[in-house]
C-alpha cells in the first residue's frame, strides 16, 4: 500500500491501561472530521493491540507496533514479530525508536535487520533517527541523523513504502521543539539522503517530525516543506490533542 499524503501515528509507548480503549473510540468517532487526505495510526502497547485491532477494523484508523523482531517466529521471549502485527491487521511498525536504541542497544545494523522483516511481512515501517543535545550542541546533526538513514534502510527500500521519523532525541518528552528552520534542514537533508539511495524511489516515503508535537505547535511543524506528518507520543494518549494535531497537519 503506498504511503498516504499525510500520516499523524501515535506511539502510546508503555502508557496506557483497558480505559485507555475509550480514547481510541473517541478517534474513531472524530475521523470523519479528518481530511481524507491525513491518515491516522495508533501504534499501542501489545496488551492493548487486539481490542484496538479490532476498535480499528473496517475504520480509517491505522494500527502500528512499536517495535518488531527481525525473524519471524521462535524463540525469543517476550518479542513480536512483524509477521504477528500483520496478522492482527496492522499496517505499520516502528523501528530504531531513540528509546530502543538507547535500551536496548539497537544499532542502524538492527534497526535495518527489523525494517526488512515489516516488508517481508507486509507492513509499512516507520524507521526513526535523530540526534542527541550533545551532538547538535557540535554541529554534527545532519551528520548524524543522515548516516542513521543509509544504515537504517531495509533491503527493500527501493520497492516497498518506508517512512522515516526525525525525532531529535533532546525535544522527545522534554516540550522542547527544534526551530522551523532546523527542522527544514534536516527534512531536507534526509529527502536529499534518500535521493542518493534510491533514485526516484527516494522522493515517495513521508518523513515525519516527532519530538513534543502537541495541538498548539503543529500546525507550524506540519507545513514545514517536506514534512510529512508526525510521530506523537504524550499527545496521542489523548484523543482531543491526537485529532488537534491531525486537523492542523492540513490546516482545517
Ligand atoms: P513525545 O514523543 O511526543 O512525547 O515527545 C515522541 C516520540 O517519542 O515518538
Amino acid at each position: 500500500m503506498a504511503n498516504p499524503k499525510k500520516l499523524i501515528a501515535g506511539n502510546w509507548k508503555m502508557n496506557g491501561l483497558r480505559a485507555a480503549l475509550d480514547q481510541v473510540r473517541a478517534v474513531i468517532a472524530d475521523l470523519p472530521s479528518i481530511d481524507n487526505d491525513v491518515e491516522m495510526a495508533v501504534c499501542p502497547p501489545a496488551t492493548l493491540a487486539a481490542p484496538i485491532a479490532d476498535l480499528a477494523a473496517d475504520t480509517r484508523l491505522a494500527v502500528g507496533g512499536q517495535d518488531c523482531h527481525a525473524k519471524a517466529s521462535g524463540a525469543h521471549t517476550g518479542d513480536i514479530s512483524a509477521e504477528m502485527w500483520a496478522d492482527l491487521g496492522a499496517r505499520y511498525v516502528i523501528v530504531g525508536h531513540s528509546e530502543r536504541r538507547q535500551d536496548h542497544g539497537e544499532t542502524d545494523e538492527i534497526v535495518a535487520s527489523k525494517a526488512t522483516a515489516a516488508h517481508r511481512a507486509g507492513l509499512t515501517p516507520i524507521i526513526c533517527v535523530g540526534e542527541s543535545l550533545e551532538q547538535r550542541k557540535a554541529g554534527k546533526t545532519v551528520q548524524v541523523v543522515t548516516s542513521q538513514v543509509r544504515a537504517s534502510l531495509p533491503q527493500s527500500a527501493a520497492g516497498s513504502p518506508f517512512v522515516i521519523a526525525y525525532e531529535p532525541i533532546w525535544a522527545i518528552g522534554t516540550g522542547l521543539t527544534p526551530t522551523v528552520e532546523q527542522v527544514g534542514e534536516v527534512h531536507a537533508a534526509i529527502r536529499a539522503c534518500l535521493t542518493n539511495a534510491l533514485g526516484p524511489a527516494g522522493k515517495a516515503p513521508l518523513i515525519l517530525y516527532g519530538g513534543s508535537v502537541k495541538p498548539d505547535n503543529a500546525a507550524e511543524l506540519m507545513h514545514i516543506e517536506e514534512v510529512g506528518g508526525a510521530l506523537v507520543g504524550g499527545a496521542s494518549l489523548k484523543a482531543t490533542d491526537f485529532l488537534a494535531i491531525a486537523r492542523a497537519a492540513t490546516g482545517d
